[in-house]
């Protein structure tokens, strides 16, 4: 018994676009967010406040979240103190948090370890949930770390335990290298679950070893009506090492609505949204979906 439904929230405008190197121009950053909400999309990942140093082509951020889209829930990503004052400074209502369950790639992404960086992120989450704040937690590297191979599933949920313990909304587990299976998803996502039955769960999958459609799958049969995508299949985190582009938007739409699952996403309109970006990327979008679209 598979969700009738499926929410799909849109993260190519943050993960997908973060690994850019050379700067994109934030006029066409504006129209790709736009475009995608056109298609339907009622909840994205638009930007995130870290550091330009770290993440130079997030430097626009303030700019992208004054001219965010009406009608979505538009989540900014924050790591740190610094990146939630960021965000109140705005009239944004919405944060995404992000925290590894490996502390080795916590550092190298956050340059703290897991637990300073909870430290950090617990007092502001309170504050943000008494400030009505929508609240999403991101907890990467949930099945493998590129730096500490294998995690183990009783660390993830302890970590989604903590999160939940303080008041998120949501949480999006991801697989940052796209390395997990199945079997791997399905358990996972089926502990997340019986554990923490009121949460709203995510499930974020990167493409590396092209098994993100088999995990979505799994997840699916483990109850999760959340997935993470970017259109085009944009995205990787710079500080994970070998991982590639989200799952695809556009394919995950068109398997879901082929298996009858309602999605809301107007397929003709992501291949507009992608249309906007493609010139401005230096990498060559080759998914399934978009191919067929253009070259039939
Ligand atoms: P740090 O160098 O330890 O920072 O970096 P610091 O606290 O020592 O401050 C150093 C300087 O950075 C100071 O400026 C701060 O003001 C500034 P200075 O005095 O030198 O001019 N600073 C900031 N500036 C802007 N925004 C901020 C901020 N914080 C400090 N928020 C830091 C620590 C967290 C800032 C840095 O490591 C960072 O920005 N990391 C972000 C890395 C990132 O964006 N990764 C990708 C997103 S996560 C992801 O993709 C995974 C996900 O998709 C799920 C999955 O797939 O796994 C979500
Ligand atoms: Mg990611």
């Amino acid at each position: 018994n598979l969700p009738e439904r499926v929410t799909m929230i849109e993260v190519g405008p943050r993960d997908g676009l973060q690994n850019e190197h050379h700067f994109i121009d934030t006029e066409i950053k504006k129209a790709f967010i736009q475009k995608l909400a056109d298609a339907g999309m009622k909840e994205m990942e638009i930007t995130s406040f870290v550091s330009p140093k770290w993440v130079p082509q997030m430097q626009d951020a303030a700019e992208i979240v004054q001219s965010r889209p009406s009608g979505v829930r538009n989540i900014v990503l924050v790591p740190n103190r610094k990146g939630i004052e960021q965000a109140l400074e705005t009239s944004c209502k919405s944060v995404a948090v992000f925290v590894g369950v490996s502390n080795s790639f916590n550092k190298k992404n956050i340059n703290r370890s897991t637990l300073e960086s909870m430290a950090e992120l617990q007092p502001m989450i309170a504050e943000l949930k008494g400030k009505n704040f929508f609240v999403r937690a991101c907890i990467s590297t949930s099945f493998y770390c590129p730096y500490e191979g294998k995690v183990s599933e009783a660390d993830v949920l302890g970590l989604c335990q903590e999160f939940a313990d303080v008041g998120v909304d949501e949480l999006s587990v991801a697989d940052t290298i796209g390395m997990a299976t199945p079997f791997e998803s399905f358990s996972l996502f089926s502990k997340l679950k019986e554990r923490l039955p009121d949460m709203m769960i995510a499930a974020h999958f990167h493409d590396t070893r092209r098994l993100a459609m088999a995990n979505i799958y799994a997840a699916l049969q483990a109850g999760i009506d959340r997935f993470d995508a970017s259109a085009g299949g944009l995205g990787g985190c710079p500080f994970a090492p070998g991982a590639t582009g989200n799952v695809a938007t556009e394919d995950v739409v068109y398997m879901l609505e082929r298996m009858g699952i309602e999605t809301c996403i107007d397929l003709e309109k992501i291949v507009e949204a992608i249309d906007v970006i493609a010139p401005a990327l230096s990498r060559k979008i080759e998914t399934g979906y978009y191919q067929l679209a253009k070259n039939g």
